[in-house]
């Protein structure tokens, strides 16, 4: 049996990590870890109990209360909360639109970090985010930097919009994108950045296919 390696997949929103990574993980019998479903799963609740977002105690205060579980299903990746199912309503445009000033706080990252790699403890992971390469997983063997022009990834988003039977504007979607990649490009603590020893692919023009298809030559080359 080859190595159970931790890959790393970082890059802005709709830059195709969550497809690409669930494949992966489907392909190699890995466990996939959204990263962001977490810091959506505490912006969901933080909106719902109504504390200020900038408020950093109150925020670790509730993190601390808010048991949150990544659990695989036939129908994807589940997201509960305290037992709650969120898979669908952390996408809301109401979290969306939030969860980057609550992903700023130092503390809320901190214990982010922690239960991220208490997950990814016995390797076998492909685990997607912003910071993943670059400081929650420095030593995994496989570190994937995807991107994609903020038109074709607005178009994605729009296109998925539209499929669900929501309402969706491409020029607001193109400014949300642009926002939220600033705040989290931005922030001082473990921004969104290529780590160094990152490949980076530029998906634009890239089906998804493509795309899994490279990452699985170099995972190929890293597990023998
Ligand atoms: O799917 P999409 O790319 O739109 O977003 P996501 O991966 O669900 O992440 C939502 C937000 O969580 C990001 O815009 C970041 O603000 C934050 N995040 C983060 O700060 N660090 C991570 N490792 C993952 C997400
Ligand atoms: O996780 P992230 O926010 O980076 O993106 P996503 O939630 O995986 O959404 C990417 C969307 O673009 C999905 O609808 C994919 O089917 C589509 N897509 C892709 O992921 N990769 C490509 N090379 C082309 C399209």
């Amino acid at each position: 049996m080859s190595k159970r390696i931790s890959i790393a997949i970082d890059g802005p929103a709709a830059a195709g990590k969550s497809t690409v990574a669930k494949i992966l993980a489907e392909r190699l019998s890995y466990l996939y870890i959204d990263t962001g479903a977490m810091y959506r799963a505490l912006t969901y609740r933080a909106l719902q109990e109504g504390i200020d977002l900038d408020d950093e105690k109150a925020l670790i205060a509730l993190l601390k209360d808010t048991y949150i579980e990544l659990k695989p299903s036939e129908r994807g990746q589940l997201v509960f909360v305290n037992g709650e199912d969120v898979t669908n309503i952390i996408r809301n445009e109401k979290v969306t639109n939030s969860v980057s000033i609550v992903a700023k706080h130092p503390l809320v990252r901190q214990e982010m970090v922690a239960r991220q790699r208490a997950l990814a403890q016995h390797g076998g992971v492909v685990m997607d985010g912003r910071d993943i390469g670059t400081h929650v997983l420095p030593h995994a063997e496989v570190k994937i930097f995807l991107k994609a022009s903020v038109e074709e990834r607005a178009q994605r988003r729009h296109a998925e919009n539209i499929a669900r039977g929501f309402e969706s504007d491409l020029e607001t979607l193109k400014e949300e994108i642009a926002r939220r990649d600033k705040i989290d490009s931005e922030r001082k603590v473990a921004p969104l950045k290529k780590a160094e020893d990152a490949v980076e692919i530029d998906t634009t023009s890239l089906s998804v296919d493509d795309v899994v298809n490279r990452i699985m030559e170099i995972v190929d080359e890293r597990t023998g």
